[in-house]
């Protein structure tokens, strides 16, 4: 079988070598399309590929269709909002993603942004701690309670809001529940987002949240830039001269924010939360294995369009 990687935004080398060593070793063979910038290139690379893996690559109904041979596709993470799921229930082809593989490379980074912003950006001036703030973390799932765990470490406060887990499970882990998600965000210095990017979460996170943020408050954003209502942020952070707001990746509107808000507003170019050596052969290690598996065996474990 050909298994095609392709990534716009390449695995490290060491995880490049990892995936094709499982594969060959499997038997199979291994095509890799990095840093293409066409969908042509994707089109025509996956013609012949029977299994594919990507990263936040677009795999739309145009390149199911394209890849005619395709029988199973994974998504070397955890996010799978780029993945058309109809199209590839439609086609008979498999979605799978690698679930918690970087959940770490991402809580990692949510807690440098703090300090990061907690510290002026790196700038001369007096900041402050993240010892004895409040982090309200939106989403308690693989990243989300690997950042309380963190945040804990440092001597924060740790409040959750997650209608999908039952209580018990947050307390726990040293957090405490919001009630509401109003309440999480009236109660929390910091709120760092874990949200996936769902029709329901698309501009979800907007006035009406952020607003009730205590003086200074500041939301980080690790999920996804669509999740962001990024009218009405930049409205009320016109109004409200204490907030702040950290993303992992910058909004549609990233230079207004950066021209307009100066310190109180960063996001990276690229999204970089799982741009680790670790996680990229977490991921990509994860992803290789599960093809080889359902291959070998028909395994279907992390399928998605069940
Ligand atoms: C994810 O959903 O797993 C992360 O956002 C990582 O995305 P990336 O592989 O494009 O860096």
């Amino acid at each position: 079988m050909k298994v095609l990687v392709a990534t716009q935004k390449p695995f490290a080398k060491a995880a490049v070598d990892g995936i094709r060593k499982i594969v060959e070793e499997n038997g199979h063979t291994l095509a890799l399309l990095e840093k293409y910038t066409e969908t042509a290139e994707l089109l025509a690379a996956v013609a012949d590929a029977d299994a594919l893996i990507v990263r936040s690559d677009k795999v739309t109904a145009e390149v199911v269709e394209a890849a005619r041979k395709l029988k199973i596709v994974v998504r070397a993470g955890a996010g799978f909002d780029n993945l058309d799921l109809a199209a590839c229930t439609a086609h008979n082809v498999v979605a799978m993603n690698t679930p918690g593989q970087n959940s770490n490379a991402v809580a990692e980074l949510a807690l440098g942004l703090m300090i990061f912003m907690n510290r002026n950006q790196f700038t001369p001036g007096t900041g402050s701690e993240l010892k004895g703030k409040t982090l309200g973390i939106q989403a308690y799932g693989n990243v989300g309670r690997l950042v309380g765990q963190l945040a804990m470490g440092f001597g924060m406060k740790v409040l959750a809001f997650d209608p999908y887990l039952p209580s018990e499970k947050i307390v726990a882990t040293g957090a405490q529940v919001a009630p509401s998600l109003e309440a999480l965000y009236e109660n929390s210095d910091f709120v760092s987002l874990h949200i996936p990017a769902t029709p329901e979460t698309r501009g979800s996170i907007g006035r009406n949240l952020v607003s009730r943020m205590p003086k200074g408050g500041c939301l980080i954003n690790t999920a996804r830039k669509e999740v962001i209502n990024e009218d009405e942020l930049f409205d009320l952070l016109c109004e409200r001269e204490d907030l702040r707001y950290v993303a992992d990746v910058a909004p549609d509107r990233a230079a207004e924010f950066a021209e307009k808000f100066g310190k109180r507003y960063f996001g990276t170019p690229k999204k970089m939360g799982a741009e680790t050596a670790e996680a990229n052969i977490n991921a990509g290690l994860a992803a290789a294995n599960q093809i080889c598996k359902f291959f070998a065996t028909g395994d279907r474990t992390f399928q998605l369009n069940k």
